[in-house]
């Protein structure tokens, strides 16, 4: 069974209690267990890392091909606008990444309308709330059948 690797970036432990009216009250938790259930559907296997710091982050996209994931899903979360690091990254690795928001960035402060990662991102999803990180785990199955 292909497997695939769920990141979620810096802040994003805290939904659930964090800014509600923009990014609801479903907890990270109740996100993976979606997923979980979602890939059972589509017959593939996830797995889910949260992390606050970048170089994690970082080291995790760098190991994914060799710790056996086809493709990554991934909502960079506040490193989607600042890190060239993440950015490398994801055109350093041979296997496609699907980036995610929660909101709509291009409807929020302008800080958020640019993405570093959209560019080396297989593709884009913003924008559904947590509907987004379904449709994301639905195209990354897709890609890799
Ligand atoms: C986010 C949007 C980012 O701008 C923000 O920093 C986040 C969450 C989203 O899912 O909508 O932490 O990636």
């Amino acid at each position: 069974m292909k497997k695939i690797l769920i990141i979620h970036g810096p802040n994003l432990n805290l939904l659930g209690k964090r800014e509600e009216d923009i990014y609801g009250s479903k907890s990270l938790d109740d996100i993976n267990k979606s997923l979980e259930a979602k890939a059972k559907e589509l017959s593939v296997s996830i797995e889910a890392f949260q992390s606050n710091i970048e170089g994690e982050i970082v080291q995790k996209i760098q190991e994914a091909s060799s710790e056996g994931f086809s493709a990554i899903v991934m909502n960079p979360a506040a490193y989607t606008h600042t890190s060239v690091a993440i950015r490398d990254a994801v055109s350093a690795i041979d296997i496609p990444v699907i980036e995610v928001h929660i909101s709509n960035i291009y409807a929020r402060e302008e800080f958020r309308h640019t993405s570093l990662i959209a560019p080396v991102a297989q593709g884009h999803i913003a924008g559904f709330g947590v509907q987004s990180y379904i449709l994301g785990l639905e195209a990354c199955a897709d890609l890799i059948k």
